[in-house]
């Protein structure tokens, strides 16, 4: 039976354009969601863009625009972004719009019982726009690793969420898996990162931040970034006004690494206190580094995704970080690596298969093959639903390089030498109906090149591609 399927991915802040480390969290939920639709699920698939905050005004006021016309031009590169990678979202949200905010602040009275105003002095870095413990500062001799920058004391009066409220049945939850946190290794982590967190603010002064969602009622205070980011979830399916229990709980979140804490504490302490459902999967995928490290405006390692794009076009694209940046693990981009997948995996174990069969199969004058999927492999099944899909396609791809073995030992060509059409048929005919069969599996995440390959053999008269699948050079 079919079911309603809700997906998201984290929403980038649009302090600068989209670099290919960006692209982990769209490519994985649209792999996941292309493969529940072959199943037959009704997806939900939410996208956006986090346009409030400091460093977006900072970097607005720096460059000397309106900061609504900058996240404006800022969050169009995100959305044509989304577009060139094949991502097939049902909705895009951005924090500015004005249901959102309004929506916000629904949220925030209907915590009310949650949150208190408290005066605070402590560490804080704009980076990553939070405070930080005294246990952190010190353990980082006092400047932010991820920023390079020192942290800047502050002191503040703030709204603050009772999260020692909810503590314990967030701990439950992670712990029984009812919120499943992926991958297993992070559960720990979250779990003792839970233990250690005080309240927390979600508010900040109007001086110190004037660029976010006022606090209904309180003009002095607007709120914390990461609340109103958060909240996109489910303001985007329409929450408070709308009945959102078709979709939520959300059937997997799909985030970075390093953001896995906010989904893990502050967004399940909201979801509790406004008596939701925590979402079904937390999935925190690793991250992107460029020639082994962290990519950095200020190092210069920076790769424009729509560069690579354009190398090889966008199915080498997918490929590389579908499959070559393993789902969970920490991965590295270079342009050899890159290069290398695409000549001598795409190119040759694909590519020439396709043009390799079709060609035979247009010697033999064989017609389209009627092809129906087949149950899907039981191991590749596990995987996407596990939601390891770069495993998945290490399966799919293994499927693949198992027809060019059989093509080898079958030798259709000494099959046509010899003059024996009806074998040369039925031997073609097989092979056709497995190269379908590992193309079905390599759909969710090559969809335009899995399409074309299923044209091409099943159309009524099979002819190779005029242009070669993946050209060189
Ligand atoms: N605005 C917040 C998210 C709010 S979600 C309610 C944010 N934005 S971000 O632009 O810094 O990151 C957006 C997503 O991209 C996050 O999931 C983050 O982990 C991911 N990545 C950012 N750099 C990355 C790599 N180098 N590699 C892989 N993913 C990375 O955090």
């Amino acid at each position: 039976m079919s079911k309603n399927v809700y997906l998201t991915t984290a929403i980038p802040y649009v302090n600068g354009a989209p670099h290919i480390g960006h692209a982990m969290d769209y490519l994985l939920a649209d792999t996941y969601a292309r493969y529940q639709k072959s199943l037959g699920n009704n997806v939900r698939f939410q996208a956006g863009t986090d346009e409030h905050g400091n460093k977006i005004f900072k970097k607005a006021k720096e460059l000397n625009v309106p900061v609504q016309e900058y996240v404006d031009t800022n969050a169009r590169k995100f959305q044509d972004f989304i577009k060139k990678l094949g991502v097939e979202n049902t909705d895009f949200i951005r924090t500015s719009d004005k249901e959102h905010v309004r929506r916000c602040q629904e949220i925030w009275r209907r915590l009310s019982a949650h949150i208190y105003k408290n005066s605070y002095e402590g560490w804080y870095c704009e980076g990553c726009e939070r405070f930080i413990t005294e246990k952190e500062v010190e353990e980082n001799g006092g400047i932010c690793p991820d920023h390079q920058k020192p942290y800047e004391k502050l002191e503040e009066e703030n709204y603050y969420l009772r999260i020692s409220d909810f503590k314990a049945e967030i701990a439950q939850k992670i712990e029984s898996g009812e919120m499943l946190v992926l991958p297993d290794f992070r559960k720990n982590e979250v779990l003792k990162l839970l233990e250690d967190t005080p309240d927390v603010s979600i508010s900040r002064p109007t001086e110190h931040l004037s660029w976010g969602v006022p606090v209904p009622d309180d003009p002095s205070q607007v709120m914390y970034v990461w609340v109103d980011a958060l909240a996109n979830y489910i303001t985007v399916l329409g929450y408070p006004e709308q009945d959102i229990s078709d979709f939520w709980p959300a059937e997997v979140q799909f985030v970075g690494k390093d953001i896995l804490r906010f989904h893990a504490i502050i967004w399940p302490a909201i979801l509790l206190g406004l008596g939701l459902p925590l979402p079904k999967v937390l999935h925190s995928h690793g991250h992107i580094l460029a020639n082994g490290a962290k990519m950095s405006k200020s190092i210069g390692n920076v790769v424009d995704p729509l560069e690579v794009v354009e190398r090889h076009g966008l199915t080498a694209f997918r490929y590389y970080f579908l499959r070559h940046c393993d789902t969970f693990l920490d991965s590295d981009f270079t342009w050899d690596d890159f290069e290398r997948a695409y000549a001598g995996e795409l190119a040759n174990d694909l590519g020439n298969l396709v043009q390799r069969l079709a060609t035979l199969c247009k010697k033999a004058d064989l017609s389209g093959i009627k092809f129906e999927t087949p149950k899907l492999d039981a191991e590749y099944k596990k995987l996407m639903d596990e939601f390891y899909s770069s495993r998945a396609f290490d399966v799919a791809w293994s499927k693949v390089q198992d027809v060019n073995k059989a093509i080898d030992g079958t030798k259709p060509w000494m099959i046509a030498k010899e003059g024996d059409q009806e074998k040369l048929e039925k031997v073609l005919k097989e092979l056709v109906e497995q190269l379908l069969a590992a193309n079905a599996l390599i759909a969710p995440f090559l969809p335009d090149t899995s399409a074309k390959i299923l044209s091409i053999f099943t159309a009524e008269k099979i002819l190779p591609p005029e242009v070669p699948l993946f050209p060189k050079g």
